[in-house]
Protein backbone atom coordinates (compact mmCIF):
# COMPACT_ATOMS: atom_id res chain seq x y z
CA UNK A 1 0.00 0.00 0.00
CA UNK A 2 2.62 2.62 0.70
CA UNK A 3 4.97 1.83 -2.48
CA UNK A 4 1.30 1.84 -4.69
CA UNK A 5 0.92 5.76 -2.97
CA UNK A 6 4.91 6.45 -3.19
CA UNK A 7 4.30 5.21 -7.14
CA UNK A 8 1.64 7.62 -7.39
CA UNK A 9 3.12 10.18 -5.98
CA UNK A 10 6.39 10.23 -8.24
CA UNK A 11 3.57 10.02 -11.18
CA UNK A 12 1.21 12.61 -10.04
CA UNK A 13 4.93 14.85 -9.19
CA UNK A 14 5.88 14.34 -12.80
CA UNK A 15 2.36 15.65 -14.03
CA UNK A 16 2.27 18.57 -12.00
CA UNK A 17 5.52 19.54 -13.24
CA UNK A 18 4.77 18.64 -17.01
CA UNK A 19 1.85 20.99 -16.57
CA UNK A 20 1.74 23.99 -19.63
CA UNK A 21 -1.71 25.09 -19.09
CA UNK A 22 -3.91 25.55 -15.98
CA UNK A 23 -5.86 23.06 -18.42
CA UNK A 24 -3.70 20.75 -17.51
CA UNK A 25 -4.18 21.23 -14.07
CA UNK A 26 -8.17 21.38 -13.77
CA UNK A 27 -7.60 17.81 -15.56
CA UNK A 28 -4.70 16.75 -13.47
CA UNK A 29 -6.83 17.62 -10.13
CA UNK A 30 -9.92 15.82 -12.01
CA UNK A 31 -7.83 12.69 -12.24
CA UNK A 32 -6.14 12.44 -9.05
CA UNK A 33 -8.94 13.79 -7.00
CA UNK A 34 -12.21 13.94 -8.55
CA UNK A 35 -15.23 11.90 -7.75
CA UNK A 36 -13.49 8.64 -9.24
CA UNK A 37 -9.99 10.27 -8.89
CA UNK A 38 -6.75 7.85 -7.76
CA UNK A 39 -6.34 9.71 -4.82
CA UNK A 40 -10.13 9.56 -4.16
CA UNK A 41 -10.07 5.57 -4.26
CA UNK A 42 -7.75 4.92 -1.79
CA UNK A 43 -9.66 6.82 1.17
CA UNK A 44 -12.67 4.92 -0.34
CA UNK A 45 -11.20 1.78 0.95
CA UNK A 46 -10.33 3.02 3.98
CA UNK A 47 -13.60 1.26 5.00
CA UNK A 48 -12.07 -1.89 4.63
CA UNK A 49 -9.48 -1.80 7.00
CA UNK A 50 -8.84 -3.17 10.16
CA UNK A 51 -9.69 -0.10 12.54
CA UNK A 52 -5.51 -0.65 13.95
CA UNK A 53 -4.75 0.45 10.19
CA UNK A 54 -7.37 2.50 9.53
CA UNK A 55 -5.66 5.86 11.21
CA UNK A 56 -2.23 5.19 10.02
CA UNK A 57 -3.41 4.39 6.00
CA UNK A 58 -5.87 7.59 6.91
CA UNK A 59 -2.67 9.62 7.56
CA UNK A 60 -0.75 8.46 5.31
CA UNK A 61 -3.34 9.49 2.23
CA UNK A 62 -4.22 13.02 4.23
CA UNK A 63 -0.47 13.68 3.69
CA UNK A 64 -0.19 12.48 0.28
CA UNK A 65 -3.21 15.04 -0.83
CA UNK A 66 -1.64 17.74 1.15
CA UNK A 67 1.66 17.54 -0.16
CA UNK A 68 0.39 17.08 -4.26
CA UNK A 69 -2.27 19.89 -3.50
CA UNK A 70 0.59 22.06 -1.92
CA UNK A 71 2.51 21.03 -5.68
CA UNK A 72 -0.71 21.55 -7.72
CA UNK A 73 -1.05 24.94 -6.02
CA UNK A 74 2.88 26.41 -6.64
CA UNK A 75 2.49 25.23 -10.19
CA UNK A 76 -0.77 27.10 -10.46
CA UNK A 77 1.27 29.93 -9.25
CA UNK A 78 4.41 29.44 -11.26
CA UNK A 79 1.76 28.96 -14.57
CA UNK A 80 0.24 32.14 -14.01
CA UNK A 81 3.36 34.00 -13.45
CA UNK A 82 4.30 32.97 -16.78
CA UNK A 83 0.99 33.68 -18.38
CA UNK A 84 1.42 37.47 -16.82
CA UNK A 85 4.56 37.85 -17.88
CA UNK A 86 3.90 36.71 -21.47
CA UNK A 87 0.72 38.77 -21.58
CA UNK A 88 3.35 41.81 -20.29
CA UNK A 89 5.77 41.22 -22.99
CA UNK A 90 2.56 41.39 -25.85
CA UNK A 91 1.46 44.69 -24.36
CA UNK A 92 4.17 46.46 -24.04
CA UNK A 93 3.89 49.93 -23.52
CA UNK A 94 6.26 52.44 -23.52
CA UNK A 95 4.88 54.72 -21.52
CA UNK A 96 7.55 57.33 -21.93
CA UNK A 97 7.70 57.55 -25.92
CA UNK A 98 6.61 61.17 -26.68
CA UNK A 99 2.77 61.36 -27.94
CA UNK A 100 1.91 62.50 -31.27
CA UNK A 101 0.99 66.35 -30.65
CA UNK A 102 -2.14 67.67 -32.67
CA UNK A 103 -1.92 69.49 -35.93
CA UNK A 104 -2.34 73.34 -35.07
CA UNK A 105 -4.83 74.95 -37.39
CA UNK A 106 -3.53 77.73 -39.25
CA UNK A 107 -5.01 81.17 -40.89
CA UNK A 108 -5.84 80.46 -44.70
CA UNK A 109 -3.69 82.85 -46.80
CA UNK A 110 -6.67 84.22 -47.91
CA UNK A 111 -8.15 84.93 -44.88
CA UNK A 112 -4.37 86.52 -43.80
CA UNK A 113 -4.90 89.18 -46.88
CA UNK A 114 -8.57 90.13 -46.47
CA UNK A 115 -7.77 90.97 -42.75
CA UNK A 116 -4.27 92.91 -43.72
CA UNK A 117 -6.07 95.08 -46.40
CA UNK A 118 -8.98 95.95 -44.36
CA UNK A 119 -6.97 96.86 -41.23
CA UNK A 120 -5.59 99.44 -43.60
CA UNK A 121 -8.63 100.27 -44.40
CA UNK A 122 -9.83 100.68 -40.79
CA UNK A 123 -6.76 102.51 -40.36
CA UNK A 124 -8.44 105.52 -42.37
CA UNK A 125 -11.91 105.41 -41.30
CA UNK A 126 -13.21 102.41 -43.29
CA UNK A 127 -15.50 100.10 -41.68
CA UNK A 128 -16.46 97.05 -43.08
CA UNK A 129 -19.64 96.32 -44.70
CA UNK A 130 -21.08 92.43 -46.24
CA UNK A 131 -23.96 91.65 -48.24
CA UNK A 132 -25.51 88.06 -49.40
CA UNK A 133 -23.65 86.40 -52.39
CA UNK A 134 -27.06 84.83 -53.40
CA UNK A 135 -27.80 88.59 -55.17
CA UNK A 136 -30.88 90.72 -57.09
CA UNK A 137 -29.93 90.98 -60.52
CA UNK A 138 -30.73 94.31 -59.48
CA UNK A 139 -27.85 95.22 -57.07
CA UNK A 140 -25.74 93.53 -58.61
CA UNK A 141 -26.62 94.78 -62.06
CA UNK A 142 -29.18 97.62 -62.93
CA UNK A 143 -28.46 99.75 -59.70
CA UNK A 144 -24.72 99.88 -61.18
CA UNK A 145 -25.80 101.07 -64.39
CA UNK A 146 -25.44 97.66 -66.02
CA UNK A 147 -28.85 97.27 -67.71
CA UNK A 148 -30.16 94.10 -69.79
CA UNK A 149 -28.52 94.03 -72.52
CA UNK A 150 -25.86 95.81 -71.80
CA UNK A 151 -22.69 94.41 -72.91
CA UNK A 152 -21.11 94.38 -69.39
CA UNK A 153 -23.04 91.32 -68.81
CA UNK A 154 -21.23 89.05 -71.01
CA UNK A 155 -18.15 90.24 -69.17
CA UNK A 156 -19.15 88.41 -65.66
CA UNK A 157 -20.31 84.95 -66.79
CA UNK A 158 -22.91 85.24 -64.14
CA UNK A 159 -24.22 82.10 -62.48
CA UNK A 160 -28.19 83.03 -62.50
CA UNK A 161 -30.55 80.77 -59.87
CA UNK A 162 -34.03 82.48 -61.34
CA UNK A 163 -34.25 85.09 -63.94
CA UNK A 164 -33.74 87.78 -61.60
CA UNK A 165 -31.39 85.92 -58.70
CA UNK A 166 -27.73 85.31 -59.41
CA UNK A 167 -24.49 84.56 -57.39
CA UNK A 168 -23.09 88.19 -57.34
CA UNK A 169 -20.50 88.46 -59.41
CA UNK A 170 -18.25 91.32 -57.92
CA UNK A 171 -18.88 92.82 -54.16
CA UNK A 172 -20.42 96.00 -56.03
CA UNK A 173 -23.55 95.46 -55.24
CA UNK A 174 -23.09 95.90 -51.85
CA UNK A 175 -22.19 99.85 -52.70
CA UNK A 176 -26.05 100.30 -53.57
CA UNK A 177 -27.29 98.46 -50.64
CA UNK A 178 -25.43 100.27 -48.32
CA UNK A 179 -25.93 103.75 -49.44
CA UNK A 180 -29.99 102.48 -49.04
CA UNK A 181 -29.03 101.81 -45.94
CA UNK A 182 -27.16 104.93 -44.34
CA UNK A 183 -28.60 107.31 -46.85
CA UNK A 184 -28.20 110.07 -46.40
CA UNK A 185 -25.05 110.20 -44.13
CA UNK A 186 -21.58 109.55 -45.84
CA UNK A 187 -20.30 106.21 -46.67
CA UNK A 188 -17.44 105.11 -46.25
CA UNK A 189 -16.77 101.30 -46.25
CA UNK A 190 -14.85 98.39 -46.83
CA UNK A 191 -16.15 95.02 -48.44
CA UNK A 192 -14.65 91.84 -48.27
CA UNK A 193 -16.04 88.90 -49.41
CA UNK A 194 -16.94 85.82 -52.16
CA UNK A 195 -17.43 86.37 -55.51
CA UNK A 196 -18.71 83.67 -58.72
CA UNK A 197 -18.33 83.78 -62.30
CA UNK A 198 -18.82 81.06 -65.03
CA UNK A 199 -15.25 80.10 -65.50
CA UNK A 200 -13.00 77.20 -65.70
CA UNK A 201 -10.77 76.13 -63.06
CA UNK A 202 -6.88 77.01 -64.39
CA UNK A 203 -4.04 78.52 -62.82
CA UNK A 204 -5.33 81.51 -63.10
CA UNK A 205 -8.84 81.69 -63.16
CA UNK A 206 -11.28 80.20 -60.27
CA UNK A 207 -15.46 79.96 -60.65
CA UNK A 208 -15.52 81.11 -57.02
CA UNK A 209 -13.42 83.75 -55.21
CA UNK A 210 -13.02 86.90 -52.99
CA UNK A 211 -13.27 90.56 -53.66
CA UNK A 212 -12.08 93.94 -51.73
CA UNK A 213 -14.72 96.62 -52.22
CA UNK A 214 -14.07 99.64 -51.10
CA UNK A 215 -16.73 102.92 -51.48
CA UNK A 216 -16.55 106.36 -49.95
CA UNK A 217 -19.29 109.10 -50.44
CA UNK A 218 -19.57 112.55 -48.89
CA UNK A 219 -19.78 115.97 -49.98
CA UNK A 220 -17.02 117.23 -51.84
CA UNK A 221 -15.22 114.26 -53.01
CA UNK A 222 -12.86 114.26 -55.69
CA UNK A 223 -10.91 111.91 -58.20
CA UNK A 224 -7.92 112.80 -56.48
CA UNK A 225 -9.03 111.69 -52.69
CA UNK A 226 -9.15 108.51 -55.06
CA UNK A 227 -5.81 108.45 -55.66
CA UNK A 228 -4.51 109.61 -52.03
CA UNK A 229 -6.30 106.90 -50.33
CA UNK A 230 -4.93 104.13 -53.24
CA UNK A 231 -1.07 105.64 -52.37
CA UNK A 232 -1.72 105.14 -49.09
CA UNK A 233 -2.75 101.58 -48.85
CA UNK A 234 -0.13 100.36 -51.90
CA UNK A 235 2.52 102.25 -49.65
CA UNK A 236 1.23 100.17 -46.65
CA UNK A 237 0.54 97.04 -48.38
CA UNK A 238 3.03 97.01 -50.59
CA UNK A 239 5.79 99.18 -49.30
CA UNK A 240 7.09 102.81 -49.17
CA UNK A 241 8.93 102.48 -52.30
CA UNK A 242 6.50 101.53 -54.44
CA UNK A 243 4.73 103.59 -56.74
CA UNK A 244 0.54 103.64 -58.04
CA UNK A 245 0.48 104.29 -61.59
CA UNK A 246 -3.36 105.13 -63.00
CA UNK A 247 -4.42 103.83 -66.11
CA UNK A 248 -7.90 104.98 -68.09
CA UNK A 249 -10.36 102.14 -68.24
CA UNK A 250 -13.86 101.52 -68.21
CA UNK A 251 -16.72 100.57 -65.54
CA UNK A 252 -20.90 101.41 -66.33
CA UNK A 253 -20.59 102.70 -62.14
CA UNK A 254 -17.84 104.68 -62.23
CA UNK A 255 -16.77 107.64 -64.49
CA UNK A 256 -14.08 108.39 -65.10
CA UNK A 257 -12.50 104.93 -64.78
CA UNK A 258 -9.69 103.72 -63.97
CA UNK A 259 -7.11 100.50 -63.51
CA UNK A 260 -4.50 101.21 -60.46
CA UNK A 261 -1.00 99.42 -61.32
CA UNK A 262 1.50 99.31 -58.37
CA UNK A 263 5.41 99.40 -59.14
CA UNK A 264 6.86 96.08 -59.35
CA UNK A 265 9.89 94.29 -56.96
CA UNK A 266 12.12 94.50 -59.76
CA UNK A 267 12.09 98.34 -59.73
CA UNK A 268 11.70 98.26 -63.80
CA UNK A 269 14.26 95.93 -64.75
CA UNK A 270 11.57 93.27 -65.82
CA UNK A 271 10.67 90.05 -64.64
CA UNK A 272 8.32 87.17 -64.62
CA UNK A 273 5.65 88.73 -62.38
CA UNK A 274 5.36 91.84 -64.24
CA UNK A 275 5.93 90.62 -67.63
CA UNK A 276 9.04 92.28 -67.93
CA UNK A 277 6.82 95.61 -67.62
CA UNK A 278 7.77 97.21 -64.54
CA UNK A 279 3.87 97.25 -63.45
CA UNK A 280 1.23 95.16 -62.20
CA UNK A 281 -2.39 95.64 -62.39
CA UNK A 282 -4.23 95.58 -58.90
CA UNK A 283 -7.64 96.65 -58.52
CA UNK A 284 -10.27 98.58 -60.98
CA UNK A 285 -11.56 102.30 -59.05
CA UNK A 286 -13.51 105.55 -60.29
CA UNK A 287 -15.54 108.27 -59.18
CA UNK A 288 -19.18 106.90 -58.56
CA UNK A 289 -20.97 107.78 -61.03
CA UNK A 290 -24.08 110.20 -60.99
CA UNK A 291 -26.70 107.56 -62.10
CA UNK A 292 -25.71 104.91 -59.45
CA UNK A 293 -25.76 108.04 -56.39
CA UNK A 294 -28.90 108.60 -58.00
CA UNK A 295 -30.30 104.96 -57.68
CA UNK A 296 -29.42 105.11 -53.93
CA UNK A 297 -30.98 108.77 -53.42
CA UNK A 298 -27.91 110.57 -53.19
CA UNK A 299 -27.90 113.69 -54.93
CA UNK A 300 -25.51 114.00 -57.84
CA UNK A 301 -25.20 117.72 -57.68
CA UNK A 302 -24.20 117.73 -53.88
CA UNK A 303 -22.81 114.22 -53.00
CA UNK A 304 -20.00 112.21 -54.52
CA UNK A 305 -17.57 109.85 -54.26
CA UNK A 306 -15.17 106.93 -55.64
CA UNK A 307 -15.00 103.09 -55.60
CA UNK A 308 -12.87 100.58 -56.15
CA UNK A 309 -12.28 96.99 -56.15
CA UNK A 310 -9.51 94.15 -56.05
CA UNK A 311 -8.74 90.62 -56.43
CA UNK A 312 -7.79 88.96 -53.35
CA UNK A 313 -6.41 85.75 -54.59
CA UNK A 314 -4.54 87.53 -57.54
CA UNK A 315 -2.93 89.98 -54.31
CA UNK A 316 -2.28 87.02 -52.12
CA UNK A 317 -0.55 85.14 -55.29
CA UNK A 318 2.10 87.97 -55.51
CA UNK A 319 2.72 88.77 -51.89
CA UNK A 320 3.10 84.84 -51.29
CA UNK A 321 4.49 84.46 -54.56
CA UNK A 322 1.82 81.54 -55.69
CA UNK A 323 1.48 80.41 -59.08
CA UNK A 324 -1.77 78.65 -59.50
CA UNK A 325 -4.85 80.01 -57.83
CA UNK A 326 -6.28 76.48 -57.46
CA UNK A 327 -3.82 76.18 -54.08
CA UNK A 328 -5.97 78.22 -52.07
CA UNK A 329 -8.66 75.69 -52.51
CA UNK A 330 -7.07 72.19 -52.01
CA UNK A 331 -6.25 72.65 -48.46
CA UNK A 332 -2.81 71.34 -48.75
CA UNK A 333 -1.43 71.01 -45.23
CA UNK A 334 2.05 71.53 -46.59
CA UNK A 335 0.81 74.70 -48.14
CA UNK A 336 -1.46 76.08 -44.91
CA UNK A 337 1.08 75.08 -42.26
CA UNK A 338 3.46 77.84 -43.85
CA UNK A 339 0.62 80.66 -42.96
CA UNK A 340 0.60 81.84 -39.27
N1 LIG B 1 -16.64 95.43 -59.69
C1 LIG B 1 -15.50 95.55 -60.60
C2 LIG B 1 -15.07 94.14 -61.07
O1 LIG B 1 -15.49 93.18 -60.51
C3 LIG B 1 -14.34 96.23 -59.92
C4 LIG B 1 -14.63 97.65 -59.57
C5 LIG B 1 -15.19 97.99 -58.37
C6 LIG B 1 -14.32 98.68 -60.45
C7 LIG B 1 -15.44 99.30 -58.03
C8 LIG B 1 -14.58 99.97 -60.15
C9 LIG B 1 -15.13 100.30 -58.93
O2 LIG B 1 -14.31 94.03 -61.99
Amino acid sequence: MQDELRTIEEQARKEITGATSSQQLAEFRLKYFGKKGLVTQYSRTLGTLSPEERPLVGKLINNLRSRLEEALKDRQQELADQEAAAQFERERLDVELPGRPPRRGHPHPLQLIIEEITMTFLGMGFSVAEGPEVELDFYNFEALNIPPEHPARDMHDSLYITDNILLRTHTSPVQIRTMEKLYPHPVRIIVPGRVYRRDALDATHSPIFHQIEGLLVDKKVSFSDLKGVLTVFVHKFFGEDRQVRLRPSFFPFTEPSTEVDVSCVCRGQGCRICKNTGWIEILGAGSVHPKVLAMAKYDPEVYSGFAFGMGVERIAMLRYGITDIRQFYENDFRLLSQFH
